[in-house]
């Protein structure tokens, strides 16, 4: 069993993007500048912000953090959505999901610029990535596969299992690994809360991509001997083995799973820093399009 580390790649990917910032600042180019939207206190979403800014400091991005309260109205977020469209020295820029439940996800997203969409998740980028085009791919898939690609796991023609069928991950997902290209190639299940039989199906699993959000959902008899499995959950559990009380674990039951994989990605340290820099892969291409736009 090999561990797929997430760490040590996005470290790497984190290097080459600090050089393509170099060769910009060197030609006197714009240096990517994205921004993010934070509406409320939901601890999660305010780690996974703060970690994207950090991110860009790193790098040497210019990044913008927008925070508003809970109880701003949607067509006060349409507006911000308005000023970050029309700003030119906002290349990129995400609203950080999920919004309150007043505001309509749909309805925010569909404002957003397709060309400043680093996340991927506007009805025409998604369009754009299920017909193969260049696009902004949704950042935790995009992440997979570059994670895929450096481990030079094989994926043509294998049987990859998706669990889970968000808009962010899972459905995204699929798609992306049932495409004719480099690293996908395979035929794709795609399970869900609603599926039958699931066992059957991921025990038949060359590569199988967990994203159902419930911790440890993936035990060791779902799992076929020496598939590669990737796991995109992240929970806290109480824990008395730790100093802060809790512990980091995934969708799947990393202790007893392990032992039958090829490959694994741990949590932390697998697809959770991937998931950071691909968004800022992503930004970089907004700020080469903008350049030459
Ligand atoms: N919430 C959870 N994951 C994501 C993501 O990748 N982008 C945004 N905008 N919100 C999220």
């Amino acid at each position: 069993m090999e561990l797929i580390d997430g760490k040590k790649i996005a470290a790497l990917v984190k290097q080459e993007l600090a050089a393509q910032v170099s060769l910009l600042r060197d030609a006197d180019k714009k240096i990517p500048h994205l921004a993010a939207v934070l509406v409320g206190s939901d601890p999660a979403s305010e780690t996974y912000v703060a970690s994207k800014v950090k991110a860009c400091q790193e790098v040497g991005f210019k990044s913008t953090e927008l925070r508003y309260a809970a109880d701003m109205s949607e067509q006060q977020l349409l507006e911000v959505v308005e000023r970050l469209n029309n700003d030119p020295d906002i290349d990129g820029y995400i609203v950080q999901l999920p919004l309150p439940a007043h505001i309509s996800e749909n309805k925010i997203l569909m404002a957003i610029d397709p060309e400043k969409d680093v996340d991927g998740f506007h009805p025409c980028n998604i369009g754009k990535m299920v017909l193969g085009l260049p696009t902004y791919v949704p950042a935790t898939p995009a992440g997979i596969v570059e994670l895929l690609k450096r481990y030079k796991i094989e994926t043509k023609g294998k049987h990859c299992v998706v669990i889970g069928r968000s808009n962010i991950v899972g459905t995204p997902m699929s798609i992306l690994m049932s495409r004719k290209s480099e690293q996908a190639d395979c035929t794709v299940t795609l399970c869900h809360s609603r599926t039958k039989n699931m066992q059957e199906l991921t025990r038949q699993a060359d590569i199988l991509i967990v994203a159902i959000g419930q911790p440890h959902f993936v035990t060791a008899d779902m799992v076929k001997e020496g598939a590669v499995v990737v796991d995109v959950g992240i929970h806290r559990l109480p824990s008395d083995k730790t100093k802060s009380g809790f512990r980091l674990t995934g969708d799947v039951d990393f202790e007893k799973v392990a032992p039958k994989c090829s490959y694994i990605t741990p949590v932390p340290g697998g697809v959770g820093p991937m998931t950071i820099v691909s968004l800022l892969q992503n930004t970089l291409v907004a700020t080469l399009n903008n350049n030459t736009a």
